[in-house]
Formats: C-alpha cells, structure tokens, sequence
C-alpha cells in the first residue's frame, strides 16, 4: 500500500513537472486536424511589421501569418492579435518578436559586458528586465541571446555575444534564457527566448560580417555548439539559423544539424526560425536554384519558420502537393510553432492589457541597469593606485564618449531612448555634484578628425588634479554589418589621449566600445584604464561609482585583448603547436641582429613583430583589493571514470578595500584521442571578501565536465592525466594535477 501511494505522489509530480514545461500534445494534435494545408504554411510565415493595413488584418484573417517581428505599439499588437484570435478560423494567436538583446527602453550593458561580469545572476536580472519591459508592450518574443562565440574583435557583432569561451557563454546565455522566460513561460512578465545564430556566425573568416565559415567537426562540436546545449537545456523556447555557410552548406538549409543534432540528439522540442531572409540568401551562397528551392531545401532541414522572405506561403503547397516536402515535416514544423505559443499562454492571454502601471524606466531596472554596468567594467591598468580618486580632486572631463547619450547605449538599441541615457557628463551634472570639474569634449564624435580643440583639452587638463578621458567608439561602428579592419582607437582619438597626458597630470582613460581594441599603444598615456563595452542607459553613474571609489571593480575579459589586429585570431584555449614558442620573452624586431642566421631566432610558434601574448588574456580584470591565493588542494588526485572531485582554494583579499574576486577554475586534458586545448574554463565563482577576509571556496568536478568529442565523435571524458588550475586570469593560477583512471 504504502509503496502504491509512494508511486502514485512520484506519477503526480512527475505530472505537475511536466505540466509546467507545458505538455499540450492533445490540444496541439487536435488544432493540427482541423487545420487546412495553407493554415499550416501560415504559421510558418513570419513577417515585418510596417502599419496596421487592411491587406495585413486580411492575411491574418485568413491565417496566412504565424507571427510579427516588430510591432511595438500595444494597441496595434491587440488589433492584430483580435483579427487572429477572433476573426481567423482557428483563432491562433501570433507570436510577437523584437530584438530585445540587452534591455529594451532601459540598456543595459551590451552582451559582451554582460559577460565581464561572470556574474550569471546580474544577467539573469537583466533579462528579467527587459522581459517585463518587452512583455509590456506586446512583444512575447525576442530574439536573444546570441551564444555564437567569437575569437575575433574585428566582426562588429562579437558586441553582442557572450565572448570567447564556450563555457562562459554557455553559463550566462542559460542565465539569460531563464531571465527572459522566468519559472513560467505564461506569465505576464516572461517572453520567449531565442538562441542565435545556429551555428558558427562568429566564426567569419576575417571577421566580415556573414563571411563564410570552416568550422571542422570537432571544433564544432567542442567549442560552437558547447553555449547552444547548455542554453536548450535550460529550456529556450526557440533557435535562429545563421546566415553563414559552414563548410559550404548554409545553416538555413542544414539538415544534419537541425534534425540530428538539434532534434533527435539534443530533444529541442521549440520551434527554428531563419534568420531574416536566411532563407532565400542560399541563392546567392550557390546553394538554392531559386526560391521554390529555397523553401524545398529549409522544409526537409527542418527550418519551422521563415523571417521575411516568402518562400514558404508561396511554394510549400506545390512542394507538399508535388511530393517534394512530406506533410509530416510541415506537421512537425507547426506542432513545434503551436507548442511555443501555447507555452506563451497565447490562447489564453493574448492580448496587452494597456491599463497597467508601467514599469520602463521604474527606478528598480534603472537601478539593475546600473549594478550590471558597475559589474561589467574591467579595469586594466591601474598605475601607482590612482584610482579610485578622492572626491576633493578637481577632474578635467575629456573626450567625445563623455556625453554620448545615444552611443553609451550600444549597439542593437531599437527602443532605448537617449534621453534616458545617463552620460558620464550627466552623472557629474545630477549625482556627483560635489566633484569640481571642466568638461572639454575636444572631439565631437569618436571619428571626428579634427584636432582644432585638443589645445584647450590640454589647458582643461592642466587646470585639473587629474584627467579623465572618455574614449571609444560610436555605437554605429558595432553591431551587424559593422565590421572593422583596424580595431585602434579609430580616428585621433589616440593623439587627443598623448596631447593630454603632455599637460603632465595624472590620466584615467575610460573606454567605452562595442569590442576589445588594440590599446597597446594608448597605454603609456594613461595611468590608468577602465573598459567599459558600451555600458547602457545607467553607464555614467556607474562609472563614477568606480571611479570615486563607490564600487571595487570587478570585471574579467571575455575575450582576449590582442596587441595588433594581425594576432587575430589570439584565444586563450587554443590548442599547442608542435613548436610552442618558450616561456619568457621571445626576440623582437629590434633585438634581431643584422643578416641573421635562417635558424638563429629557433623554430617556434611567434610573431616577430608582436610576439606570442596579447595584450591581457582572458579572464584578466584589476581590482582595488588585491586578492591571494593559496593552498590549491583536490579531495583527491585519481578519480575513477564517472567519478568526482572537489578542487578548493583560499583567497585572501590582503588590501584595505572590500572587493569581489572571480576565481577561475581551468584544466588541460594533457594527452587526447584528438589534441586538446592548452586550458579550458570549467569553472567561475564571483567571491566577495571584506578587506583582510580570507574564504575558501570549492569548485566541484566530474569527468563528464571533462568530456568531450573526440576521435570516434562520441562525447566522453578520456582517461589519463590533466592540470589544474585556480587563479585570477587565464594566464595565472596556482596548478596542480589530477588524472582520471
Ligand atoms: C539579425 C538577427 C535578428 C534579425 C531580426 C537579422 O539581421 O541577424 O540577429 O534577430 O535580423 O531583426
């Protein structure tokens, strides 16, 4: 009896469970049987909004549309929704998308300071955010967040990714789905996640945006789908195609990867939507013949909806008709739709209810918005502790990026409103009243050539205690399509920072840009650095708390800093030549003796023009504190295939400031089936310490943290011997070793 009872309390919570993924296989079977052909190529239409139109409430009447991508305006959601819920036959609600990537009216930092946080929760929030904010106006849908990783600062779009590493991006971007869709995808402040681009977008060869990529397998499997698992099986909601071809075969027409690998291996149960006219561009990559090609080649891939281009609605019928697409792909592709949009709460909910109190701006997501952008800083150099600097100081405000409402924001900002933005000049104008200060832009934008005002920057700076310039990029020179060749600090904005320094008073460079620059050259000129990936809306108080001392920065890297384009691409978990070059300095340049012998410089892996570091590695972040670390020890140093172990650590923060650490925890897999990676993350804990507190902290470890595919293309972890460490940066760390027998 009482084991019947313990089976029944297990089937009912495995029932409550399940109801909370949201299990609507009956209702969607029995929509799916009444549906016509044309209902069912309806819903895998997606298209622009531009004006509630007669023509669009028509098509909608009649079913022909799935879903709106940018519809922002309430009221307008509700007309079209009603033409769907009331007025079509079936009365299925459309699925409302936008690209909300990092805040929708309140910015927060673009993704990839999202990702110097390595703070999962601060991205969680902010995503919550900008679900509630989304979900106020009708949008039920964004697009994010994109986990495509990127080696490479020159593609304008690794501003919107989570950075490098394929274990960072996998833990933030998880973090952000559970941000935008909450506990419960029904509820009136969640909104669909989307997990973008599938796969291999960042990879672009050179960095030019849609480029192509040549991503062989295993890396493929190893590092670019790493973020997309993790972040399906925290559930998102739906997937976008990329707009590359990988290896010759665009991913909008990717069989392989869109039913072996995302459906039968990994039981993404959501729905694919292309990317915007993904679909049709296989034409021009020499893929598709012409669009009826297009729509044949995306439905027997299992790409469910189509963004813009109109392929399906207008050749999927023939196609079914003529035999050339089974009716079960176009069923699944709709019941993958459906699925969604019953999980939304859609049937039930539909409508924006426009008489609620609105929360955009509410001085809490002002105020997430700014402890993600204090979090997201880094502080690169810090000379002689000058900072934080005494409030008594008088500063001398510089650059053009001081008072840039608009470029503060970054980029992919459709709806943030730049006369919300807090500009580090704005901060100074409300909050910081009591700092003495002059403000001298000297240039008006980050391009700006003229040099007409860098005199007075350099008396503004020498009738200051100390200068503060404010550097960086616009947020146009990041973002789609924005690639650049020469990542330097663009225009004269280096000569305007060296002009200043010539005033002889201390400097503090603040960078605000869309991707890691080359700052090598910068760095003698100023005393200290604080980057900044475009911060958002709150940026300017934020820095201010950092500057003045009100927060202890705590920012990583999640990319590598290189110190010349041409290192490019310069990560930290690449794998070792044969002939790594030696530890310690290798010869330069200047130091090569004239007509030298072919073989004197030795044979190994190096520039020599830049040598083989970049500038700071991954993971690299100052603080004020100063943070130690000791006695790295294993629960043990063999563990059985299967098995577990527990690294732990002291940190003791020995200065006179509190501060937050992030520990990170990193191996290397010395012998493999296929070469492994000179350091992989497996691990971060952001670790609070009051000055002189020492904590211990432990990370556990199981080999299937350590799996991988390899040879045989099986995912498993491999016996044999690994390194270990825990440290501050991916280039420090106390080390140990461990082996898996
Ligand atoms: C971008 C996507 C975006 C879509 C819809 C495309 O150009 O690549 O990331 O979600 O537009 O705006």
């Amino acid at each position: 009896m009482k084991l019947k009872l313990i089976g029944i309390a297990c089937l009912l919570s495995v029932a409550a469970g399940y109801a909370q993924q949201g299990n609507y296989e009956k209702e969607i079977n029995a929509l799916l049987s009444k549906m016509t052909l044309e209902e069912k190529i309806g819903q895998m239409n997606q298209l622009s909004y531009f004006e509630t139109s007669d023509q669009l409430l028509t098509q909608i009447k009649k079913g022909e549309i799935g879903s709106l991508l940018n519809i922002i305006d309430p009221v307008e959601v509700n007309k079209v929704q009603k033409a769907a819920l009331e007025n079509s036959r079936l009365g299925i609600p459309l699925i409302i998308g936008r690209d909300v990537i990092h805040g929708l009216k309140t910015v927060f930092p673009i993704p990839l300071g999202q990702a110097a946080s390595f703070d999962p929760q601060v991205v969680e929030a902010g995503a919550r955010v900008a679900a509630t904010e989304s979900r106020e106006l009708g949008i039920n849908w964004t697009f994010a967040p994109m986990l495509d990783i990127s080696r490479d600062g020159r593609w304008g779009r690794i501003a919107e990714s989570l950075g490098e590493d394929p274990y960072l991006a996998g833990q933030l971007g998880a973090a952000m789905v559970k941000g935008f869709q909450g506990n419960d995808l029904s509820s009136p402040t969640s909104i669909a996640a989307c997990v973008k681009h599938f796969i291999g977008y960042g990879a672009a060869e050179g960095g030019r945006d849609y480029n192509s990529t040549n991503i062989p397998p295993h890396l493929l499997h190893n590092v670019y789908l790493v973020p997309f698992k993790k972040a399906i099986d925290a559930g998102a909601a739906t997937l976008m195609t990329s707009f590359n071809d990988n290896d010759g075969i665009p991913a909008s027409g990717n069989d392989y990867l869109l039913k072996d690998v995302l459906r039968k291996e990994w039981k993404f149960d959501g729905f694919v939507v292309s990317d915007w006219a993904s679909m049709a561009e296989m034409i021009p990559h020499g893929y598709a013949k012409d669009g009826k090609d297009v729509a044949r080649i995306s439905a027997n891939a299992g790409l469910d909806m189509e963004m813009v281009s109109g392929t399906y609605p207008k050749y999927l019928k023939e196609l079914v008709q003529s035999g050339q697409v089974s009716i079960a792909d176009i069923d699944n592709s709709v019941r993958n739709i459906l699925r969604v949009k019953f999980r939304l709460g859609l049937f039930k909910n539909p409508y924006v209810d426009t008489s609620k109190a609105s929360t955009i701006y509410s001085q809490s997501h002002l105020e997430e918005a700014r402890k993600a952008a204090v979090e997201s800083a880094i502080l690169l150099k810090n000379e002689g502790s000058l900072l934080p600097l005494k409030a008594n100081l008088k500063v001398a405000v510089i650059g053009p990026l001081a008072d840039a409402p608009h470029d503060q924001m970054g980029t992919w900002v459709f709806d943030g409103d730049k006369a919300h933005t807090v500009t580090p000049l704005k901060a100074l104008q409300t909050e910081f009243k009591n700092i003495s200060y002059v403000y001298e832009p000297a240039l008006s934008y980050s391009r700006d050539k003229s040099t007409a005002n860098f005199e007075k920057a350099k008396q503004a700076a020498a009738s200051a205690d100390v200068a503060i310039v404010f550097l960086g990029e616009e947020s146009i020179l990041s973002g789609e399509a924005h690639s650049l060749s020469n990542i330097n600090l663009i225009g004269v904005q280096s000569d305007l920072l060296r002009e200043v320094k010539s005033a002889g008073k201390p400097v503090v460079l603040v960078v605000m840009a869309g991707r890691p620059l080359t700052i090598e050259r910068d760095l003698p000129y100023a005393d200290a650095v604080l980057f900044n990936f475009h911060p958002g809306t709150m940026g300017g108080p934020a820095i201010f708390d950092l500057i003045y001392g009100k927060a202890n920065p705590s920012g990583k890297l999640p990319a590598t800093f290189v110190r010349e384009v041409g290192q490019i691409p310069m990560y930290y978990n690449h794998n070792n030549t044969g002939r790594p070059a030696p530890d310690g300095n290798v010869m330069t340049l200047d130091q090569i003796p004239v007509e030298a012998g072919q073989t004197s410089l030795g044979n190994t892996s190096f520039y020599l023009d830049s040598g083989k570091n970049p500038l700071f590695p991954f993971g690299y972040g100052l603080s004020y504190s100063k943070f130690e670390y000791s006695g790295l020890a294993l629960s043990s140093n063999s563990i059985p295939m299967g098995g577990m172990l527990t690294a732990r650590v002291s940190i003791k923060n020995t200065s006179s400031v509190d501060g937050v650490e992030v520990a990170q925890l990193y191996i290397r897999d010395l012998v493999g089936s296929i070469a492994r990676p000179v350091k992989e993350l497996k691990g971060f804990q952001r670790v609070a310490l009051k000055a002189g507190e020492s904590k211990t902290i432990e990370f556990t470890l199981t080999t299937d943290d350590l799996a991988f595919f390899g040879r045989d293309m099986q995912r498993k972890a491999e016996a044999g011997d690994f390194k270990l460490w825990i440290g501050t940066s991916s280039a420090e760390g106390l080390e140990t070793e461990f082996s898996i027998k």
